[in-house]
């Protein structure tokens, strides 16, 4: 039996052998867009999408619900891993990544910003009020001001509880992922580890595309670290012809493989969402046999019909879609180990 993408090969081939365009030959086919729709990251993307939802259902733009829709869990003090609240660097600093992009390709970034509640709102602005696609750090913070955002601790008490803790063992190796079991303090009891990034996108009434993610990044991290989160290419990837992607987990290993622009371009060559993130999780494993058991990378896509899937490394990962039929689904992510 043929496999899918063996026979979406096939498809590319035969096309190509009648001089015919692929792109045309599924322009073809006639099929029904899902528009809007809007899917994130993890089990707080239901309530982000809910944000970005009441945009969308109002024929709203796509880049001002993905906005809005992750500001949510930026917004979220039990989320140590995106926003205020969100988990410091070894030396207690709350340093914050996030990036969006456009249906037009713009796209503005900021990371290692301290002292801003919501990084998107700055990222925007940098795609926005800039010539320029990322600030960080020291610039970043001196941008946002000047861009009236109010400066605020952003190191909660049980957060600097947390690192307080972690600082008696100083365990450099940090954790990779917060889904990691022996992650276990007062704070987060039970299942609760399965908390990463927010990463968002959109596909509104127009049909136009947009995504955002935002983080805290890595607890405890080195200072200075950045990870995917703020990179276009690497944590969000949108291409308004094609679709748009995002990622969560362990940066470095995203980064390393620019994993969202590498779903965006399976998509593009005719793999499903889901197929693609699937690839991109193999291109991992592909490069780091010897740790990928002991990670979490997941990847999220929404191609230009509306249609989405996702792939991850370990089990846990899930995400939420919002459409008119169904507002608030959670969806368990496929996974290799
Ligand atoms: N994926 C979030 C980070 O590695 O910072």
């Amino acid at each position: 039996m043929r496999s899918r993408r063996n026979f979406i090969k096939q498809s590319i081939f035969g096309a190509a052998a009648l001089g015919v365009a692929p792109s045309l030959v599924q322009a073809s086919t006639k099929r029904v867009v899902t528009k809007p729709i809007v899917i994130s990251t993890w089990d707080f993307g239901v309530a982000a999408n809910q944000a970005a939802w009441k945009v969308l259902s109002k024929n709203g733009k796509a880049i001002d619900a993905v906005e809005q829709g992750v500001r949510v869990a930026e917004s979220d003090l039990d989320n140590p891993t995106v926003g205020k609240g969100g988990y410091p660097d070894r030396d207690g600093h709350v340093t914050l990544d996030a990036c969006i992009m456009d249906d037009q390709g713009n796209c503005g970034s900021v990371a290692a910003l301290e002292h801003i509640a919501h990084p998107i709102s700055v990222a925007r602005l940098v795609m926005e009020k800039t010539p320029h696609v990322m600030l960080v750090g020291e610039g970043a913070l001196q941008f946002a001001l000047e861009q009236g955002f109010e400066q605020e601790n952003l190191l909660i008490p049980s957060s600097e509880k947390a690192w307080k803790e972690w600082l008696k063992e100083k365990k450099y190796k940090p954790i990779m992922n917060i889904e990691n079991k022996s992650f276990q303090t007062e704070r987060l009891p039970g299942n609760q580890y399965n908390h990463d990034t927010i990463g968002m996108l959109a596909l509104d009434a127009d049909g136009n595309l947009s995504g955002a993610c935002t983080t805290s990044g890595m607890a405890f991290k080195m200072r200075g670290r950045v990870g995917d989160s703020p990179i276009i290419g690497a944590g969000l990837y949108v291409d308004n012809e094609v679709g748009g992607a995002t990622s969560t987990g362990v940066g470095e290993e995203v980064i390393r493989t620019v994993g969202s622009f590498l779903v965006v371009e399976l998509m593009r060559q005719g793999y499903s969402p889901e197929a693609a993130c699937k690839e991109a999780v193999e291109r991992i494993i592909k490069k780091k046999p010897a740790i990928a058991k002991e990670i979490q990378v997941g990847f999220l896509a929404l191609n230009k019909k509306g249609e989405y899937g996702s792939y991850a490394l370990q089990s846990g990962f899930t995400y939420a879609v919002c459409t008119k039929e169904k507002q608030d689904l959670l969806i368990k992510g496929k996974h290799i180990y």
